[in-house]
C-alpha cells in the first residue's frame, strides 16, 4: 500500500494525561478522512504531531511509507502537510494578502512583488468562493472571514509555486474549520474540499458537526480518550453511529419548557449605527432566550456588542431594566450584564493563566477583599467551575492554553455563568464543543433564563438558534426583518427573513 501519511502506534502524554494512546491511522491520496471524538479525545494532539508542532513520545510517522521525523511546522509544510489550526494564527495588523502569502510571498528582484501577492491571494480566496478585498487588515474582518483567510493560506501552501513538480505528499489538515462560518460559507468550503480531493489532495477533517462529517467524508476515524475506537467508510454511517462510538452512551435532547416572560431587561429603541444597524427596536424580557439570526453583514453581532456596551448607538437609545445603558462594558457588567464574545482567544480568556484565575478574573472584587484567603478562594472557584461545566482538565491550576478547544469554551462560558448575570449576551455559545457538552450548555442557558435572567444568543448556527431560543429576531442588512416564535419557526422560514425575501411586520 502506498498511503500518503501513515501513523503507527503513536503515543503522546502531557504529565499524567495520556492524550494519544497507541493510535494507528492512514491518509490516502484523494480522500477526506474525518476525525471525530469528544472534547479532549486527542484529535488536536494527533494532528499537531502530523503538523510538526508536537513530537510523539513513541511511534512512527511515515510519509509515502518512509519514516520521517517532523520536528517543526516548517518541516511539515515543506514535506507537503498544510494545516489549519483550531485556534487561528493570523496577524491582525497585516493585510489579507500578506497573511495568506506569509512565508511564500512572490519575490521579484529580491523584493516582494505585491501585485503578484494580491493575485495569488485573490485566486486562493476565489477557490473558497469569496472575494474579500485582499488589502484589508485581517483585524477588521468578521470571524467567518478570518477563518476563510486561514484556510486559503493553508491551501496556498499546498500549491506553493516554487514546488513546480507536484509533491508526492499533499495533505491538508482542517481542525474545526467551520466553527465560525455561515451556512453559505460552509457550502463553499465543502465545494473547495471536494475539488482538492479530486486533485489528489488527502484531507483530514476534524469537526463536531457530525452531519457535515457524514456528508463530506470518505472514511471516518473515531477517537475516545486518546485511543482509536474504529475507522470505517462513511457510506452508510449515521450521526447516531458516530455519537455512540464517541461517547459510549446515548445523548438525550433536553426537553424545553415554555418561557414565562418576566419584566423587560433590555430595550433597543430606534438604534442606528452607520453601516451596521438601522432603526432597530427590540425588547428582551427576563425569563426568555432571544436568538439573533442573520447572514454575515446582517448586523447580528452589532446587537450583541451594543447590549454589552462595546459599541454605542449613534442614534436611538438603549435601556437596561428601564435605566439608560451605562455605555461601557465595565459599567454594564456592574449592572448585571455578561458578554461572551465569539473570539475566545483574544477577547474572552487569559490563555496563560490557570482555569482558577480565569474563573475569578471577571469578579476580582470578590476575591480581592479576601486577603489571606485569596489563593484558597481562587482555587475553590476553579474546582467549582470544572465541576459545574464538566471541564476535562487535570486540575484548576492547569493553564487554559493546555485545555482542548471545546474545554476552553466551557471555561469561557462558565466564568460568566458563575456571576449569575441578569442579562447574558453570548456569541456562538457552543463553538467547538462536542455534542454531549452542547446539550449541557443548552440546559445551563435555559436554566439561567428560567431563573429570571434574559439571554441573548447570537450564532451563525441556525439549528442551534432554533433549538435554544424562545423567540428569534432575524436581521437582514442591518434591519430587523422579523421576530418569530422559535417553536413554530423552521430553518426555511428564518432563512427567508434573513435573506430579505420576506418581511414580517411583527
Ligand atoms: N499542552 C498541553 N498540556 C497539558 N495537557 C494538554 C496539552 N495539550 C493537550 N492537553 C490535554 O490532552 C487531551 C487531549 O486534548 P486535545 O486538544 O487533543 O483534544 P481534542 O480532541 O482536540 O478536543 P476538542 O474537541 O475540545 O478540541 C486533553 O485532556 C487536554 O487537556
Ligand atoms: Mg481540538
Amino acid at each position: 500500500m502506498n498511503s500518503m501519511i501513515t501513523l503507527r502506534g503513536l503515543n503522546k502524554s502531557f504529565g499524567a494525561t495520556h492524550a494519544v494512546k497507541d493510535v494507528s491511522f492512514t491518509l490516502e491520496a484523494g480522500e477526506v478522512h474525518a476525525l471525530v471524538g469528544e472534547n479532549g479525545a486527542g484529535k488536536s494532539t494527533l494532528m499537531n504531531m502530523m503538523a510538526g508542532v508536537l513530537t510523539p513520545d513513541s511511534g512512527h510517522i511515515l510519509l509515502q511509507d518512509t519514516p520521517r521525523a517532523l520536528t517543526s511546522t516548517l518541516m511539515a509544510a515543506r514535506a507537503g502537510i498544510a494545516t489549519v489550526f483550531q485556534e487561528l494564527s493570523l496577524v491582525d495588523g497585516l493585510s489579507v494578502a500578506e497573511n495568506i502569502c506569509a512565508g511564500h510571498a512572490p519575490v521579484q528582484f529580491g523584493l516582494i512583488d505585491s501585485g503578484a501577492m494580491a493575485r495569488r491571494a485573490t485566486d486562493l480566496l476565489h477557490r473558497l468562493g469569496t472575494d474579500l478585498p485582499v488589502w484589508r487588515p485581517v483585524g477588521s474582518l468578521l470571524a467567518g472571514q478570518r477563518q476563510l483567510v486561514e484556510i486559503a493560506k493553508a491551501i496556498g501552501q499546498l500549491y506553493h509555486p516554487e514546488a513546480a513538480v507536484p509533491r508526492p505528499v499533499r495533505a491538508l489538515i482542517l481542525d474545526e474549520p467551520t466553527s465560525a462560518l455561515t451556512a453559505d460559507e460552509k457550502l463553499r468550503l465543502f465545494a473547495a474540499v471536494r475539488e482538492l480531493r479530486l486533485q489528489g489532495v488527502g484531507i483530514i477533517y476534524i469537526s463536531h458537526h457530525l452531519s457535515e462529517v457524514v456528508a463530506l467524508a470518505d472514511r471516518i476515524t473515531v477517537l475516545r480518550d486518546g485511543a482509536t475506537v474504529w475507522t470505517r467508510p462513511a457510506a452508510g454511517l449515521t450521526t447516531e453511529d458516530l455519537v455512540s462510538a464517541m461517547v459510549g452512551r446515548e445523548v438525550l435532547r433536553a426537553p424545553r419548557d415554555e418561557a414565562v416572560p418576566g419584566p423587560e431587561m433590555a430595550r433597543l429603541e430606534g438604534v442606528t449605527r452607520a453601516g451596521q444597524v438601522r432603526d432597530l427596536t427590540l425588547s428582551i424580557r427576563g425569563g426568555e432566550v432571544l436568538g439573533v439570526a442573520g447572514l454575515d453583514g446582517s448586523g447580528r453581532e452589532t446587537v450583541a456588542r451594543l447590549l454589552a456596551g462595546v459599541e454605542l448607538p449613534e442614534q436611538g437609545r438603549i435601556t437596561l431594566a428601564g435605566a439608560a445603558h451605562p455605555g461601557t462594558l465595565r459599567r454594564a457588567m456592574s449592572a448585571g450584564v455578561a458578554y461572551v464574545p465569539d473570539d475566545r482567544k483574544t477577547l474572552g480568556l487569559f490563555l496563560d493563566l490557570s482555569i482558577a484565575a480565569n474563573a475569578v478574573v471577571t469578579d476580582l472584587t470578590q476575591v480581592a477583599r479576601a486577603g489571606m484567603m485569596r489563593e484558597a478562594l481562587i482555587h475553590v472557584a476553579g474546582v467549582e467551575l470544572i465541576a459545574d461545566q464538566g471541564v476535562k482538565a487535570a486540575g484548576p491550576d492547569m493553564s487554559v492554553r493546555s485545555l482542548s478547544g471545546g474545554n476552553q469554551q466551557k471555561v469561557l462560558l462558565g466564568k460568566w455563568l458563575r456571576r449569575a448575570p441578569r442579562l447574558l449576551v453570548v456569541e456562538e455559545p457552543t463553538k467547538g464543543v462536542d455534542i454531549g457538552a452542547k446539550q449541557d450548555i443548552h440546559m445551563r442557558i435555559a436554566a439561567l433564563a428560567r431563573e429570571g435572567a434574559a439571554v441573548v444568543i447570537v450564532s451563525s448556527d441556525l439549528p442551534e438558534i432554533l433549538e435554544l431560543s424562545d423567540r428569534i429576531a432575524v436581521m437582514h442588512r442591518g434591519r430587523l426583518t422579523g421576530i418569530v416564535d422559535a417553536r413554530s419557526a423552521t430553518e426555511e422560514s428564518v432563512m427567508a427573513l434573513a435573506s430579505g425575501l420576506v418581511e414580517d411586520a411583527a
